[in-house]
């Protein structure tokens, strides 16, 4: 049975909300219903953090607490989760956080606009990890902007909470917590608002019903590409099928040949997995967004969007990754270098779901990722390359290249893997693998690059690649 009320835990209580309208942000809700105004609104579009709110999910018997951005976030999606705002940090005593005590004495704070998005991302940090060193702090704050205090103080007010005593309040009555989360559990969540529905359904099963019905709903995974689509372009979205309730797409695997990611896992629990296998698929995946929107955010989606800038991309199509459609009868299993048709158009029919990703484990391949950006974190990539290639006796036998932001879809470099492919690595080749990418892609000018920055980038960043190979003795670059 579904229900059309969403249930939630809020400051040790449980909260319900009555048929909600599904495009309604969090935030609004935050600020002009439980009339908590501490949450602020910066850009509506996840990129600035000044909205940021910490959900609390079960899992294992457990609270794992997620910063994430309300302003891009619909309101349903609350139902079976604790609701964490900077109103609720300061303890019934009136005691400050250990989070608001170290920005308070390390002058984190100048206007204050920002402070309450750092608070919640630092609140989340200080609750997920026990040792908070330079790289966890600046990946935790790196989705949020402040524009007066500077980031040093807010740095400095981080590296105090190592010393800080962790029994906060939520600590103390997570048992309590727990019990209310229960009690509301994870049901399956039907609503009809006016024009328009909302469905989150448990299991795939249940999804494959929900689609047969409604075909011609949007699917909702981490929502940070759709949402978007209500809070900048001002349209409303009719009929949404909630994918990330359904646990039984929340996996990896892995049978040695392939990794199987399905479609709900969020980013964040994938860039940690994937470090072992590909690290530089980890450290892109480190400046995708924020933790914010990685916490959320799903290859799933990034790969429906079809975006030519999605990150990704071109990584999985190095690595000659698998795409496994679900219909409501039938599955098929597509290599992503055929998924994508056109400018953010995909194979993908109506009523088909992206179940999973399966990406081939090249135990022999040296694989090489690169993301270009005006600005290092939380950045949209001018260009972003990919290189999978395995190399004998000094000569190229496989070779798979593929690059982002330099043609209207995600695209392998055909003509440059020909040059490569059977070839010793000298100058000369690389110089005509250069040349090749030419006649690859015709990039386009944006406010992101120039068409010709990007052909020099792309060239540049196949050079880098050979450079750092030879620098590990595996060839030997000669002329
Ligand atoms: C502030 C900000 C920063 C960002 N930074 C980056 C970045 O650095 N790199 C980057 O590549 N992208 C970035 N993005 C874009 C976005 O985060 C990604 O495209 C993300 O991977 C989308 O995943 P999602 O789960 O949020 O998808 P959603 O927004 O939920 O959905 C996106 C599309 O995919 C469809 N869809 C979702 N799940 C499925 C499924 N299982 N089967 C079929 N279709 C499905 C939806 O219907 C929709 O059309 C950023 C976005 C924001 C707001
Ligand atoms: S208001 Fe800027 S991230 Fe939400
Ligand atoms: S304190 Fe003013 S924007 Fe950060």
């Amino acid at each position: 049975m579904s229900s059309n009320i969403i249930s939630f835990v809020h400051s040790g209580k449980i909260l319900e909300i009555n048929n909600p309208d599904p495009n309604e942000t969090l935030l609004n809700f935050v600020r002009t219903k439980l009339k908590k105004t501490g949450t602020k609104e910066g850009c509506a579009e996840g990129g600035c953090g000044a909205c940021t709110v910490v959900l609390g999910e079960l899992k294992d018997n457990d609270i794992n607490y997620k910063a994430v951005n309300s302003c891009i976030t619909f309101l349903p999606i609350l139902a079976g989760k604790q609701l964490i705002l900077v109103e609720d940090l300061i303890s019934k005593d009136n005691l400050l956080h250990p989070v608001q005590e170290a920005m308070v004495k390390c002058h984190g704070s100048q206007c204050g606009f920002c402070t309450p998005g750092f608070i919640m991302s630092l609140f989340s940090m200080f609750k997920n990890y026990s040792k908070f060193k330079k790289e966890l702090i600046k990946d935790s704050i790196a989705g949020n902007l402040c524009r007066c205090t500077g980031y040093k103080p807010i740095i400095k007010a981080a590296k105090s909470l190592q010393k800080k005593n962790k029994i906060d309040h939520f600590a103390k009555n997570k048992k309590k917590t727990i019990t209310l989360l229960k009690k509301i559990g994870n049901k399956s969540i039907a609503i009809y608002n006016k024009n328009k529905r909302y469905f989150a359904p448990r299991y795939v099963s249940e999804l494959k019903k929900i689609l047969k019905k409604n075909p011609k709903s949007k699917l909702l995974s981490g929502g940070t590409d759709l949402s978007l689509a209500v809070t900048k372009d001002r349209k409303d979205i009719e009929s949404i099928i909630y994918m990330n309730s359904i646990k039984e797409l929340n996996y990896i695997n892995n049978n040695r040949k392939y990794i199987e990611v399905g479609a709900t896992t969020s980013l964040s629990n994938f860039e940690i997995y994937i470090k072992k296998y590909y690290p530089d698929f980890n450290k892109i995946l480190k400046r995708y967004g924020s933790i914010q929107i990685r916490n959320v955010a799903t290859i799933a989606g990034n790969i429906a969007t079809a975006s030519p800038i999605g990150d990704n991309l071109p990584l999985l199509l190095a690595l000659d990754s698998q795409v496994v459609l679900q219909g409501t009868k039938k599955s098929k299993i597509l290599p992503i270098n055929n998924f994508f048709v056109n400018y953010r158009e995909t194979k993908l029919k109506e009523g088909q779901f992206i179940h999973s990703i399966r990406i081939p484990i090249f135990n022999k391949n040296i694989f090489k990722a690169y993301k270009i950006s005006k600005r290092f974190d939380d950045d949209i990539s001018s260009v972003c390359a990919a290189f999978n290639l395995l190399i004998e006796n000094k000569k190229i036998k496989k070779i798979k290249i593929a690059y982002g932001g330099m043609a209207e879809i995600p695209k392998r470099a055909i003509y440059c893997e020909r040059v490569l492919l059977n070839s010793s690595i000298t100058k000369d080749v690389i110089n005509k693998a250069k040349n090749a990418l030419e006649k690859d892609f015709l990039p386009i000018s944006d406010m992101r690059a120039s068409g010709k920055y990007r052909k020099i980038i792309a060239k540049n960043l196949l050079e880098k690649c050979f450079l750092e190979i030879n620098e590990k003795k595996i060839i030997g670059i000669h002329s």
